[in-house]
């Protein structure tokens, strides 16, 4: 006999975060572990990628995550997207206090999609923990096409939804164990919000987009990497 698991379906979170405390708590958090994986395995997938290049960060936050390809791969600028004032204020910061960074990586404030993005197309575009976020997770797709030409390199990472809400909360407790509680609340809730690799190949798919790679990188992420090889229509 066959057992079919019914996965449990998505629960949207709020898409952005603009709450002080929530921004406080995610700037502060320690993501050390997914964060370094990020820049290793970009170079890894990309391993004849250009020495120079500029780069869109979809959904940056604070910055972390941005800071950490910028420091693995010095011929790059930045050109970081978020919608939450708060969050860019932590980014600021964080990107101050680097020496030679404020001018390799430029915010821009604006909600996505309609943000004041200033070039037509970037070598690199790259998102962390971002997708899950999107109520209409084609956004992300329809950002990549709109700001990709032929070559550009895309390296998404995000979290991938559990099975179960039992799942979700039992790696709520392992990952933000110490953490303050809305950054308890907001993982539990990504958690619940985030999408199957089974899903985003579906979305890739319907977007045209079934030229990247979609992998499970961990108990909780997955990435979708690739090269664009065609020009958005
Ligand atoms: C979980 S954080 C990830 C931040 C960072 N990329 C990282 O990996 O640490 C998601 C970020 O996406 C932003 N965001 C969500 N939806 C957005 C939208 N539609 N437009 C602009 N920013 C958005 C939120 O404000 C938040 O700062």
């Amino acid at each position: 006999m066959q057992v079919v698991v019914a996965m449990m379906k998505r629960i949207v979170e709020p898409e952005l975060m603009t709450g002080e405390s929530q921004a406080l708590a995610y700037a502060r958090a320690d993501f050390e572990s997914a964060h370094s994986s990020y820049p290793k395995l970009f170079s890894k997938k990309f391993p004849r990628r250009p020495r120079r290049a500029l780069a869109l960060d979809l959904g940056c936050g604070p910055c972390d995550v941005t800071i950490r390809f910028a420091n693995a791969n010095p011929g790059y600028t930045f050109h970081a997207v978020d919608g939450s004032a708060a969050m860019l204020r932590y980014a600021r910061t964080a990107i101050a206090l680097q020496r030679g960074l404020s001018r390799r990586i430029k915010l821009i404030a604006g909600f996505i999609p309609g943000a004041p993005i200033p070039r037509r197309s970037y070598d690199v575009i790259l998102s962390s923990s971002f997708l899950h976020h999107l109520h209409d997770p084609a956004v992300l797709w329809e950002t990549v096409r709109q700001y990709a030409k032929r070559g550009t390199i895309v390296f998404i990472a995000d979290l991938r939804r559990p099975p179960s809400r039992a799942s979700a909360r039992a790696f709520a407790q392992k990952y933000s164990r110490g953490e303050p509680e809305v950054l308890r609340r907001d993982f539990f809730n990504s958690l619940l919000a985030a999408f199957t690799p089974a899903e985003v190949r579906r979305q890739l798919k319907k977007a045209g987009l079934d030229g990247l790679q979609v992998e499970t990188i961990s108990d909780r992420h997955l990435v979708v990497f690739g090269r664009i090889s065609q020009p958005p229509a």
